[in-house]
């Protein structure tokens, strides 16, 4: 019979801490990996872009991805899964109650987390809104380094209000920082000053900062985060959908972790916390899928009978057997030095080329995502003429490559009674890179692509709204060209 519990069936890779060492002489990073499978993409021609961007409205999420050549949209569930995965999902129990493949990856999170209580949801968002209806009620306050788009959403849904409290450089494109995700320390303890221990019910810490830039957190920040919130009795909940890409860069830029293999890294920083939120979309290096998982047996409880409600029984939570087995492999996967080493170097390499030819992007690249700087692109376009936007849309028009703007479209609002717009703190343009799924040459395209619409950037203009939703508004927002 089938043990409940079985080991899980991957070898973990003992940590290298000279993965350089094992290259020899060899200096030329690669992808390490081979293709098994292809999936073709294929380019359109200028005046097709031109047919797509006019019927999207150009708002590049109601474009058909067929359309699109290099989908830097996100790299959030567009992984390449491995053949260990594929094989997973053979292996994959699809019993309602109790599936081994549900005690697998109940196995590999707490391996990885250490937490106690592990319930998988469909995606990061459901673990988000479960988390927030149990601890959140209207008039709270939840402090976080930089909260993503989903997160302030699903706090601000339970009346609650959302609070960034990145540190200085965090807000500072240019400024060249190790850690600039960190949370502003002494902010958090003068909010706590200000609102009152009991209004907040739980601290958030976002690794890596996505809407900050993809940016580490340090260790010592985790630490220093962990301690305030202990000594005034507040959770501490990491938003873990980077945390192998966030151990690696404290691997490489910390005092005192070059020689820790990145699950120690990752265990290290998940102890520090009360409970972790996960989109296994990203780090998890699965096309669907997320937990919750926390140490506190009375909101665990709550958690269960809300995910009972809408996700599903505790061991599948809106999730097929298979999903579970691909991401018990690759959280692990994820840690993989080889893995990691590549996956930060060829963002870093996408970075590092088109900035030495002067586009300005957020210093240094993040692990995920290259974040261009569109108000220094376009320093023509005022904020409130969408220079985000106006970048998007140049790149799919100049080579069929679609990004994301993480600016004014998407973190402004218009005040429903005057009409009034206002603008983001920062104007960027996300460069998302999907894990494992295309090489250097693909890179080198998206570079050329940037710096042949950086070459011809003062003839482009600003746009504007023509169609808004109330919240959420840049997936579904319609714009028009503004002047000639
Ligand atoms: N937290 C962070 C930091 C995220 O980046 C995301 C998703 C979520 C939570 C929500 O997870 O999508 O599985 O519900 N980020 C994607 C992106 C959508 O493109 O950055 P989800």
């Amino acid at each position: 019979m089938e043990n409940n519990r079985p080991r899980a069936h991957i070898p973990r890779r003992q940590s290298h801490p000279s993965t350089a060492s094992q290259r020899g002489a060899m200096k030329t990073i690669i992808e390490p990996f081979r293709i098994k499978s292809v999936e073709p993409i294929h380019l359109t021609t200028p005046a097709e872009r031109e047919a797509r961007l006019r019927e999207a409205a150009y708002n590049v999420f109601l474009l058909k991805s067929d359309d699109v050549l290099i989908d830097l949209l996100t790299d959030s569930g567009t992984s390449a899964m491995s053949s260990e995965q594929w094989a997973g999902m053979m292996r994959g129990d699809e019993s309602y109650a109790g599936s081994p493949s549900f005690y697998r990856f109940e196995q590999a999170v707490q391996d990885i987390f250490g937490f106690k209580y592990v319930f998988p949801t469909h995606q990061g968002r459901a673990a988000e809104r479960i988390l927030f209806s149990v601890m959140c009620k209207p008039g709270d306050v939840v402090p976080s380094n930089t909260h993503f788009d989903t997160t302030r959403a699903n706090v601000e849904f339970t009346g609650a209000k959302a609070v960034d409290l990145v540190i200085p450089e965090g807000r500072q494109p240019a400024t060249i920082h190790p850690f600039k995700g960190n949370m502003d320390v002494a902010a958090l303890e003068r909010l706590i000053a200000e609102v009152g221990r009991e209004k907040i019910p739980l601290c958030m810490l976002t690794v890596t900062n996505n809407s900050g830039g993809g940016q580490p957190v340090s260790m010592a920040n985790v630490r220093a985060v962990s301690a305030v919130c202990r000594k005034h009795g507040i959770p501490l909940y990491i938003d873990a959908c980077r945390f192998g890409e966030n151990a690696w860069f404290i691997k490489l830029r910390e005092e005192g972790y070059a020689d820790k293999a990145p699950i120690d890294i990752a265990r290290e920083m998940f102890a520090h916390a009360d409970g972790a939120t996960m989109s296994a979309k990203k780090d998890g290096l699965a096309n669907i899928g997320g937990f919750i998982a926390s140490n506190d047996a009375q909101v665990a409880q709550q958690e269960r009978n809300l995910l009972i409600l809408t996700e599903g029984f505790p061991t599948y939570g809106g999730l097929a057997g298979r999903d579970l087995e691909a991401i018990a492999i690759g959280l692990r996967e994820a840690l993989d030095e080889d893995y990691l080493l590549y996956r930060i170097t060829s963002t870093t390499y996408l970075g590092r080329h088109i900035s030495a030819a002067g586009v300005p992007i957020v210093q240094p690249p993040g692990g995920h995502a290259v974040y261009i700087d569109a108000a220094a692109f376009f320093p023509h376009i005022p904020p409130a003429e969408l220079p985000g936007q106006a970048l998007v849309v140049e790149l799919y028009r100049e080579a069929g490559i679609r990004a994301v703007e993480i600016g004014t479209v998407m973190f402004g609002k218009r005040d429903p009674a005057t009409g009034q717009e206002s603008t983001a703190p920062m104007e960027l343009v996300r460069l998302a890179i999907p894990r494992r799924v295309y090489t250097q040459s693909h890179v080198d395209y998206v570079v050329e692509a940037i710096l042949n619409v950086f070459g011809r950037r003062d003839a482009v203009r600003g746009y504007r709204f023509t169609e808004q939703a109330p919240f959420l508004r840049h997936f579904t927002a319609r714009f028009a060209p503004l002047g000639g």
